[in-house]
């Protein structure tokens, strides 16, 4: 082959393909979404060369200058963003270029697209923790405010999806709100991870100008700078981190949907969910689906997902930087709108649910949800706890057997599993005496279900 020949064939093959690789390798379509945080960062890094000497004045004036114009533009979509140009710190800055002129070439002095991206990535999750943060704390408080209605609403706890004890609906709905505490808690702790500053680190091994990291820092609001530069340009465990976070907060969500879909079910008929919520089928004209329950626990398999890709992402990179760290931002901003759009969607529908008390109230009577109180009740009187399990047992089998509740059994009934029983039995043997009795701290009593969540709407003011 001759070199004309190579060329020929390289000219007709080359044009196609350089384009498919310029589309392989560029992010701008996705990345852009952090322009706001480049800019930010640009600006403190800006004035920090300043600063220091490292550009003069009026490069700051400039680069302020281009950037007001820049932010402009975006904001009004009139930014014309390139595939040429890879990414949106490359975008920026030609334009930045080309509006101001030397003063944007100067600068990328001192810093590199390793840092930078590092730098825009955690500014980006620092925003959007906060605001997850926010819209934790109004489902919390939806929660609460369904649940002091509550107290009284007798419903059946089950284990194994069996008819195991009497619960409140209130005390139900409270054990999300102590989920989404610790999602909440969770999140916030992981935004100190987030909140260290890449920039200085360049492109692995810092720079040889006299830059002041702290003071980018500061102006940028981080609580301090990464340690190593090595570490400062490779690390994405933060975002994992946060990933891991959504993860729990969508498992914690997926569970309380798959309750929502089964209480729907008019089997159990415990509530019904506002139709705006809800939509219909195309050939069934009866149907009413309960789409957004089913949709959040279909999306928490999105969100796993994303936790998996960038553990998969990481595991096989040498320090530092590699390319394949562009990847780590669709799961990301995906796992982000996820979990700001469930959480938003289940506030407001968790304040469009109808409780239907009645139909709670029939299915904790049928499944003799009371017999753990009647061998309690045996125990305090002295019966040693297996063989009062044992006389209830049999108790249980003789009422199913006349198909009624334990409380409809006469005392003489009663009597023949155990003459330690008397009269006082049927106060214990009632829903409302089962939940009283369970009267501790983390119990189902309404007095201790009104205490917590007194607490908790203290903790969602900030008074504990
Ligand atoms: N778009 C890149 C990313 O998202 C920016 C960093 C590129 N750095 C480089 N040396 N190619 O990671």
């Amino acid at each position: 082959m001759t070199m004309q020949d190579n060329k020929t064939w390289s000219g007709r093959f080359a044009e196609p393909v350089a384009e498919l690789v310029k589309r392989y390798t560029a992010s701008v379509e996705f990345d852009k979404r952090l322009a706001p945080f480049d800019i930010q960062a640009s600006l403190a890094h800006a004035q920090m060369l300043e600063a220091c000497g490292i550009i003069t004045m009026q490069d700051l004036i400039d680069i302020r200058r281009g950037m007001t114009q820049i932010e402009h533009e975006i904001f009004n979509d009139k930014f014309a963003w390139s595939f040429d140009l890879e990414d949106v710190h490359l975008n920026i800055e030609k334009r930045l270029t080309t509006l101001v002129g030397d003063a944007g070439k100067r600068l990328h002095t001192g810093r590199s697209r390793n840092d930078q991206v590092a730098t825009d990535v955690r500014l980006y999750l620092r925003h959007a923790i906060d605001e997850l943060h926010e819209l934790m704390r109004s489902l919390q408080s939806a929660i609460i405010d369904l649940a002091i209605q509550h107290t009284h609403t007798i419903m059946p706890g089950y284990t194994h999806l069996q008819v195991a004890q009497p619960v409140s609906f209130a005390h139900h709905l409270m054990a999300y709100f102590e989920m989404l505490k610790r999602d909440a808690d969770r999140i916030i702790d992981c935004r100190k991870r987030v909140n260290r500053l890449p920039l200085g680190a360049a492109a692995l091994a810092g720079t040889s100008y006299p830059i002041k990291r702290e003071m980018v820092a500061e102006l940028l609001g981080f609580d301090g700078v990464c340690e190593n530069s090595l570490d400062a340009v490779s690390d994405r465990d933060f975002a994992i981190e946060f990933i891991a976070c959504a993860a729990l907060t969508m498992t914690h969500l997926s569970r309380l949907s798959e309750e929502l879909i089964l209480w729907m079910n008019p089997r159990f008929g415990f509530i019904d969910i506002a139709d705006r919520f809800c939509t219909g089928s195309s050939i069934m004209p009866q149907k009413k689906n309960p789409d957004v329950p089913e949709l959040v626990r279909g999306k928490t398999g999105r969100v796993n997902g994303n936790l998996v890709t960038l553990l998969t992402l990481m595991k096989g990179q040498p320090l530092a930087y590699n390319k394949d760290n562009q990847e780590d931002k669709e799961p990301l901003f995906d796992t982000v709108d996820t979990l700001t759009n469930t959480l938003r969607i289940y506030a407001d529908m968790v304040g469009g649910i109808t409780v239907k008390p009645a139909a709670m109230r029939d299915a904790a009577l049928q499944g003799y949800a009371t017999a753990t109180d009647l061998a309690d009740y045996l125990v305090k009187k002295g019966l040693p706890f297996r063989d009062a399990h044992e006389a209830v047992a049999l108790a249980v089998r003789f009422a199913e057997q006349r198909n009624c509740d334990l409380s409809e059994l006469k005392l003489e009934e009663l009597q023949q599993f155990s003459s330690l029983i008397a009269d006082d039995i049927y106060s214990v043997l009632t829903l409302e005496g089962s939940l009283a009795s369970r009267n501790h701290i983390g119990g189902t009593a309404p007095q201790q279900v009104e205490t917590a969540i007194a607490q908790a709407r203290k903790h969602l003011a900030g008074q504990n």
